[in-house]
C-alpha cells in the first residue's frame, strides 16, 4: 500500500523530497517495496494542493518552478485548494506529515504545534525543521510515542549524511562521552571561499544560490544552526537535556580578511567548530570560530561538507564526513526516515 505524505513549507528541500519521489519511485518500489504518493502540499507563500489520490509531481514542480505558486496547478476532479497547513494535518488521508517549514529557533513555532496536532491526529511526522526537535525533543518524542507514531528528524543535522542515525543504531552499545565537528554546511563552504579569496558578501551570496542557507542566513553566519544541532545531538545522541542558550555561540561575522590571511600564513584556516562534551556531572558546550592547522583532518573538509567525530568509550573516536546541507541531499534525508517507517510497519 502507498504511504500517503502531506508536505508543509514547498521550498528547496520539498521540491528536492519531490524529485526524488518522482525519479526513483521505480528503484523504490523494486528494491524496497516502497511507494510513497504526495497527496497535500500547504505553503505559506505558494498556496496549498489536497487531493486523496496523490498530486502529480511533475506538474507540482512545474508550477511553483514557472510561476511561483502552485495556483498554476492545473484543476482536476476532487482536488481542493486553500486548506492551510493545520487543516491539511486534520483532513487530509496522509499517514505521514513532512515538516519543511521555516525554522524559528526562538518559538520552534508552527512547527511544534505542527506535530502535535499530527501526533494527535495519529500521523507520523518527518522532518528537517531543527526548531522543534532543539527545543523540545523530550515532550514531541514522548508524545509521539503515546500516540502509536514515529516521528523522523534526520535531516536536522547534516542533511542525508547518518549523523544521528549512525551512532543510535550502528554505534549503539557505546557511551559517547562527546561530539565535535563542522555542523553548518554555509559557514564551511563560506570559510572555504574566504581562504580562497573571495570577499564575505560574495561567499554568502554563493551559498545562497546553491540553496546552502537558511531562509534568513544570519542563522548560518551567528552560528545559530549549529547551536541548534549541538543541542539536537546533545539530547538525541547524548542524552544530554541541553537547552539551546547553554551553549556558548560566536558565529563569522567578524572574522576579517586580516584574520583570514594571518591564518593562511601561519598555516591554518579557520572553521565554525560545534562540541559538547560530557566531563563527570557537568556539560561544555559551544560553537565557534577556530584557525586550525592544515594538518588538522578537519581542515580537508571544505565547502558545503560537514564533519563528526564521537568520542565512543568501546568503538573509540568515530568520524563522520559528508554533506551538510543541500537540495538533494536534505531530501534524502527525508526519504530515509519515510523508508525506515516503512520498514517498521512491515
Ligand atoms: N543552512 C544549513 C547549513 C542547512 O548551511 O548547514 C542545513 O541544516
Amino acid at each position: 500500500m502507498a504511504h500517503n505524505v502531506a508536505i508543509l513549507g514547498f521550498g528547496v528541500v520539498g521540491q528536492g523530497l519531490a524529485e526524488i519521489l518522482h525519479d526513483k519511485a521505480a528503484s523504490l518500489r523494486e528494491g524496497l517495496g516502497f511507494d510513497a504518493r504526495i497527496v497535500a502540499v500547504s505553503d505559506l507563500m505558494k498556496g496549498s494542493l489536497y487531493h486523496p489520490h496523490g498530486l502529480d509531481i511533475p506538474e507540482l514542480l512545474k508550477a511553483v518552478r514557472t510561476t511561483g505558486s502552485l495556483d498554476s496547478y492545473p484543476d482536476e476532479p476532487g482536488l481542493v485548494r486553500g486548506r492551510d497547513s493545520f487543516d491539511t494535518i486534520r483532513e487530509s488521508n496522509a499517514d505521514t506529515v513532512v515538516e519543511l517549514t521555516y525554522t524559528d529557533g526562538k518559538t520552534g513555532q508552527p512547527a511544534i504545534d505542527h506535530c502535535r496536532l499530527a501526533f494527535e491526529c495519529k500521523k507520523n511526522v518527518v522532518m528537517s525543521n531543527k526548531g522543534p526537535v532543539s527545543l523540545a525533543y523530550e515532550s514531541l518524542a514522548r508524545m509521539a510515542e503515546a500516540h502509536g507514531v514515529r516521528w523522523g528528524f534526520e535531516g536536522t543535522v547534516m542533511s542525508g549524511t547518518p549523523a544521528l542515525r549512525m551512532p543510535l543504531v550502528a554505534l549503539s552499545g557505546n557511551d559517547i562521552s562527546e561530539v565535535r565537528g563542522i555542523l553548518n554546511g554555509t559557514t564551511n563552504f563560506m570559510l572555504t571561499r574566504m581562504a580562497e579569496g573571495v570577499g564575505y558578501d560574495d561567499a554568502l551570496a554563493e551559498a545562497q544560490a546553491k540553496g546552502y542557507a537558511e531562509a534568513d542566513p544570519t542563522s548560518d553566519v551567528e552560528g545559530y544552526d549549529a547551536q541548534y544541532k549541538t543541542a539536537i545531538l546533545a539530547n538525541v545522541v547524548m542524552g544530554i537535556p541541553l537547552k539551546r542558550e547553554d551553549i556558548l555561540c560566536r558565529g563569522i561575522r567578524d572574522i576579517s580578511p586580516e584574520d583570514i590571511a594571518r591564518a593562511s600564513r601561519e598555516g591554518k584556516i579557520w572553521k565554525l567548530l560545534a562540541r559538547c562534551r560530557r566531563e563527570g556531572g557537568s556539560v561544555q558546550a559551544s560553537v565557534g570560530p577556530v584557525a586550525i592547522p592544515l594538518t588538522d583532518p578537519l581542515a580537508g573538509v571544505g565547502g558545503a561538507l560537514n564533519a563528526i567525530t564521537y568520542e565512543c568509550d568501546l568503538a573509540g573516536p568515530i568520524t563522520l564526513i559528508g554533506p551538510g546541507a543541500g537540495k538533494t541531499e536534505t531530501g534524502y534525508s527525508i526519504l530515509i526516515d519515510l523508508i525506515n517507517i516503512h520498514r517498521h510497519q512491515i
